[in-house]
C-alpha cells in the first residue's frame, strides 16, 4: 500500500476518493470501476437466497477509516455505520496514536467453545468421571462428525465439564455441561461446532444417563481474544484549553469512572462497539454474536465494567489497553457471498482471522480514545453537531450542494433542528 495518495482523504470528492484507493494499490482499476458504476450492494437474487421472505436490501453507508498503524502495518479500515461521527473520530484517534507508534496487538489461539447441556443426570459425580475417562473417544467422535475441519488442521482439541448447581430459590435443578474446545481455523465456526455438538450428544447421553437439552456453540468465546495496546506521549494530547498532562489525567479518570459505574461503563463500551461493530458488519461477520460475547466479557467480574483501561506509565505517557473476545471468521457465512464484505477484505489486504481480530480490537481502542478525549475536553457535541447538521439537512429534503449550504447555516442557527432545516431549504 502507498499511503501518500490517501492524505486529506476526507477532503476529496467521491471519485477522487476511489481513485486514491487505486493509486494507493488497495483497489484495482476494475474494482474501482465496479464500485463507481454498479456498487457493492447485494443483488436481489443473492438476497432471496440468503433469507426467507426477502423483499429489499437495507443499506448502511460504507466508509474507510484512515491513519491506522497496527503492528507496524498501515491499514485502511472499512466501516459500515450510519452514525455520522464514527469514522471521523476513528481516523482522528488513529492519527494521534499512529504518530506515537500505533497499536500493538496480541491475539490468543482461536478456540471456540461448544456445549452439550444435560438435564436429569442422576449421579453427576460418576457422570463427570465417565466423561473425563472417555475424553479421547468424545473428541474422536466430534472430529468424525466434521472431518473437513480436521483436514484443514483444526478440530476438537480439548474437553471440560461443568456442573451447574441447582438453585432451589428459583426452582432450578442442576445441569451438567460438557464443553468442547474447537479450533475452527479461519471460520467463525458456528456450523462446525453445532454439527460436532449434535454428533457427540447421543454418546454423552449414553455415558451419563442424562438427556441432552441443548447442543450448540457458546458465543462467549473466552478462548478467542485479542488485546490492543497504545502508548501516547502526553504532549500529543494538548488542546486549546487543557495541557497534555491534564488531558491524560482526565482520560485516566474517565476510564476509572467507567470501571466502577455500570451506567457509565455501558456508554463507554458503546463507544468501543461503534468501531468494532462497524468493522464486523463491513467484514460480513455476525455482529450479534460479537456484541453478546463482548458484553458478557465486560461483566466477567460479576459487575458490568469498562472494557478498556487507561493508565499513565513511568514516563508520563498515556497507555490504553483493550481486550475483547472476537470469534470472527474470514470464510463462510455471508463473508464469501456479500459483495461489500468481499470489497472490505480487499481493502484490508486479505487478512487472516487473527489479523482481522487485531484490526477490530485496535479500532475499538481508537474509538474509545476519541470519545473520552472529546468528553473530557471540549465535550462531544462540538464535533457531533457539524455532522448532525448534515443529517438534518438531508432529512429536510436537501440534495447535492444544498446539503452543505444548509448544514453551514444550521451550525450558526440559534436552534439546530429539523424545522429550521426545512425553513432554510424553502428559502434557498
Ligand atoms: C456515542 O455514539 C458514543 C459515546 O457516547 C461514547 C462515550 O461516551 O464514551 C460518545
Amino acid at each position: 500500500m502507498n499511503t501518500e495518495y490517501l492524505a486529506k482523504f476526507y477532503k476529496k470528492t467521491y471519485t477522487e476518493k476511489i481513485d486514491a484507493l487505486v493509486k494507493a494499490e488497495l483497489l484495482t482499476e476494475l474494482q474501482a470501476d465496479n464500485l463507481k458504476n454498479e456498487g457493492v450492494d447485494l443483488g436481489q437474487d443473492i438476497g432471496e437466497h440468503m433469507i426467507e421472505n426477502y423483499i429489499e436490501n437495507y443499506s448502511l453507508p460504507l466508509g474507510v477509516a484512515m491513519n491506522f498503524l497496527i503492528d507496524n502495518q498501515e491499514t485502511v479500515v472499512p466501516m459500515a455505520i450510519e452514525e455520522p461521527s464514527v469514522i471521523a473520530a476513528a481516523s482522528f484517534a488513529a492519527k494521534i496514536i499512529g504518530s506515537a507508534g500505533g497499536f500493538t496487538t496480541v491475539v490468543s489461539e482461536r478456540m471456540m467453545i461448544g456445549q452439550v447441556t444435560l438435564k436429569d443426570v442422576a449421579d453427576p459425580s460418576t457422570a463427570i468421571k465417565k466423561i473425563k475417562n472417555s475424553r479421547q473417544e468424545i473428541l474422536d467422535r466430534a472430529n468424525e462428525a466434521h472431518p473437513s475441519i480436521v483436514k484443514r488442521g483444526g478440530g476438537a482439541k480439548d474437553l471440560s465439564v461443568r456442573l451447574l448447581e441447582s438453585d432451589p430459590s428459583e426452582n432450578i435443578p442442576s445441569f451438567l455441561v460438557v464443553h468442547l474446545h474447537i479450533d475452527t481455523q479461519e471460520a467463525m465456526g458456528a456450523n462446525i461446532v453445532n454439527t460436532m455438538m449434535e454428533g457427540i450428544a447421543p454418546y454423552i447421553e449414553e455415558l451419563t444417563g442424562g438427556t441432552a437439552l441443548l447442543r450448540i456453540l457458546s458465543n462467549y468465546a473466552t478462548e478467542c481474544t485479542a488485546t490492543a495496546t497504545c502508548t501516547i506521549p502526553s504532549y500529543k494530547l494538548k488542546t486549546t484549553n487543557f495541557s497534555g498532562e491534564e488531558v491524560r489525567d482526565r482520560i485516566v479518570e474517565a476510564a476509572q469512572v467507567a470501571w466502577v459505574d455500570p451506567y457509565r461503563a455501558v456508554t463507554h463500551n458503546k463507544g468501543i462497539m461503534n468501531g468494532v461493530d462497524a468493522v464486523v458488519v463491513a467484514s460480513g461477520n455476525d455482529w450479534r454474536a460479537i456484541e453478546a460475547g463482548i458484553h458478557a466479557y465486560a461483566a466477567r467480574s460479576g459487575q458490568y465494567r469498562a472494557l478498556s483501561k487507561w493508565h499513565t506509565n513511568e514516563k508520563g505517557d498515556l497507555v490504553g489497553t483493550l481486550t475483547l473476545p472476537l470469534p470472527i471468521g474470514t470464510v463462510g457465512g455471508s463473508i464469501s457471498i456479500h459483495p461489500a464484505a468481499k470489497l472490505s477484505r480487499t481493502l484490508l489486504q486479505e487478512p487472516d482471522a487473527k489479523r482481522l481480530e487485531s484490526i477490530l480490537v485496535s479500532v475499538g481502542l481508537a474509538q474509545n480514545f476519541a470519545a473520552i478525549r472529546a468528553l473530557v475536553t471540549d465535550g462531544i457535541q462540538k464535533g457531533h453537531m457539524g455532522l448532525h447538521a448534515r443529517s438534518l439537512a438531508i432529512s429536510a429534503g436537501a440534495k447535492g450542494a444544498q446539503v452543505e449550504k444548509i448544514a453551514e447555516a444550521l451550525k450558526k442557527a440559534p436552534h439546530m433542528n429539523l424545522q429550521t432545516a426545512k425553513d432554510y431549504l424553502s428559502k434557498l
